[in-house]
């Protein structure tokens, strides 16, 4: 099975806008997402020895960063290489510059700095690489954290994913997932959906409660909290979504 043909994340336009979602401004008084998860996960996992985190689905990689902070070594991983490459450029040339849409065709570069969100003491402990949540190479494991945030109703098969992922984490290790459960058959074909659907007996399954299912042999469900995060896709254009953090707890 093949991830879906057109890979919006490896757009020009997509790129600016994560770049803008995880460097830009804060919008409605909305924290920063990838700031609020990272802070979020570190408090969660305040059990284990902070050795070793994965950001999986990290897109442009503030969030890995921020882990960073507090973690002796942090793997940064996303399926597109354009995603990848924006952490990688504000490793090696310690600040990047993206494109915001403005009105129509206008368009206002913006340039910010590692040094802007402290993050150039640690960025040598960030180790980004391109890759497939649903096909992990068997090398990435031994975490005590792993976050995975806003990536399952984006995956072409999330069921690969959650069911094997508790063989990464260390004993008493923590998954972090959030989730808006937007499946969409433009990312998943609805027979991998998790959620979201009625059963053959009419039954309506939730997000929340296949995720139960699935992980609860392996996992002890820690605590549930709404997430909120702002996208700006133009001046006078914001999406304004709820995610849904679930934390398991490895038993
Ligand atoms: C909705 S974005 C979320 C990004 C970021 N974690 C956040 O919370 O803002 C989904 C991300 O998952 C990545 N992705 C999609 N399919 C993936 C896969 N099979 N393996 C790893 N990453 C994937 C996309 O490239 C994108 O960066």
């Amino acid at each position: 099975m093949e991830i879906k043909e057109t890979n919006i994340y490896e757009t020009d336009e997509l790129v600016g806008q994560y770049c803008d979602f995880q460097y830009g401004d804060e919008y409605f008084g909305v924290t920063n997402f990838a700031k609020a998860c990272a802070h979020k996960a570190v408090a969660y996992a305040k059990e284990t020895n902070y050795s070793k985190a994965l950001d999986l689905g990290c897109a442009t990689g503030y969030a890995s960063f921020e882990l960073a902070k507090t973690f002796d070594y942090v793997d940064g991983i996303d399926y597109s290489q354009a995603f990848v490459n924006v952490g990688r450029e504000l490793q090696r040339s310690r600040h990047i510059s993206y494109t915001q849409n403005g009105e129509g065709e206008i368009k206002t570069r913006k340039e910010v700095s590692i040094d802007d969100f402290n993050f150039g003491n640690v960025s040598s402990k960030v180790h980004f690489s391109q890759g497939d949540a649903c096909a992990l190479a068997p090398e990435f494991t031994g975490y005590d954290l792993i976050m995975a945030t806003n990536l399952i109703d984006r995956l072409y098969q999330p069921h690969l994913f959650l069911k094997s992922i508790h063989e990464r984490l260390n004993a008493n290790g923590i998954f972090v997932l959030t989730s808006p459960y937007t499946w969409k058959e433009e990312y998943t074909d609805k027979e991998f959906w998790v959620g979201g659907y009625a059963d053959e007996n009419g039954q309506e399954i939730t997000t929340l409660n296949a995720l139960m299912d699935m992980l609860g042999e392996h996992f002890e469900l820690v605590a549930i909290e709404d997430v909120p995060f702002v996208i700006r896709e133009t001046p006078r254009k914001f999406q304004y979504t709820i995610s849904q953090m679930s934390v398991w707890k490895k038993e």
